[in-house]
């Protein structure tokens, strides 16, 4: 039987990575990277520096292959989605089929958490119903971004006992400004907390966190909002990408 491992390999730095995972990449015999096609990718570096830091020996390979693009013209997003998961399953299939024999074990290696607003597991669930390979798989957890935002602010995420709300930059633009309690959002490509400056919020926002391009800002909503929009702009122009995080809090305090 062919193994696969899809190993949470933390959301920048290098250091924040389990002895499980660290296990887990000694297992593997092939590694598959998916290119998202960034021209400065410094994602790929990071995977390719964990493989070369924490893998005893070179018996291994990597696979790296261009991902498939997400379409946006479909007739939803919904839509769009499901065609860029299928897409991605045949590619999955295939590096399966033709990288890993049996008996063999391979890595996906995965930012942040598997868990955590990531389609791998749902991609490999497709492959296994699709029916043409059969493998087993298992899970190794990640730091997740939300994790290295709080502890790069210092701050715990819920206030004592409040809840926590996990949610996309997509989701929040439809949220009403009350029901904002403890949110952390994510996939946010378009600065939607400039909705809610009439709003008493606190936020703290991270970008790049765990990398040496790592930007933190933290204040009441009303008056940092317009710097972390115009950072977020600059950093963004530079770079070529950008993936940031925040905590928007009701400021009660
Ligand atoms: C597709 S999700 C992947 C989340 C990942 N599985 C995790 O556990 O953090 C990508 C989003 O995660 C967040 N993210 C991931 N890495 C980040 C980082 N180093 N700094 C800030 N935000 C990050 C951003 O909100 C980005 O849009």
């Amino acid at each position: 039987m062919k193994q696969i491992l899809v190993i949470g390999i933390g959301a920048g730095n290098p250091e924040q990575i389990t002895v499980e995972a660290i296990k887990a990449l000694n297992r593997a015999e092939v590694f598959f990277i998916l290119d998202k096609g960034y021209a400065d990718d410094d994602l790929l570096h990071l995977r390719r520096e964990i493989c070369e830091r924490y893998i005893e020996g070179e018996d291994y390979r990597l696979v790296q292959v261009r991902d498939p693009r997400r379409q946006e013209g479909g007739p939803s997003y919904q839509s769009n989605v499901e065609h860029w998961h299928e897409q991605r399953a045949v590619l999955f299939e295939q590096l399966i089929g033709n990288e890993v024999r049996d008996g063999e074990t391979g890595g996906f290696l995965v930012w942040g958490d598997p868990a955590l607003y990531d389609s791998t597991l749902r991609i490999l669930d497709r492959v296994l119903a699709r029916g043409r390979e059969a493998f087993q798989y298992e899970v190794i957890p990640g730091i997740t971004s939300v994790q290295a935002l709080a502890a790069q602010h210092r701050v715990t995420l819920n206030r004592i006992g409040e809840p926590i709300q996990i949610t996309t930059g997509r989701r929040l633009a439809q949220a009403q400004g009350a029901d904002i309690e403890n949110v952390v959002v994510m996939l946010d490509a378009h600065c939607t907390f400039e909705r809610f400056i009439d709003q008493d919020l606190y936020i703290y926002w991270g970008a790049y966190l765990g990398t040496a391009d790592e930007v933190l800002i933290s204040g009441p909503l009303k008056q940092v909002s317009e710097r972390i929009k115009r950072i977020r702009e600059a950093a963004r122009a530079r770079k070529g990408w950008i993936m940031d995080t925040y905590l928007l809090r009701r400021d009660v305090e």
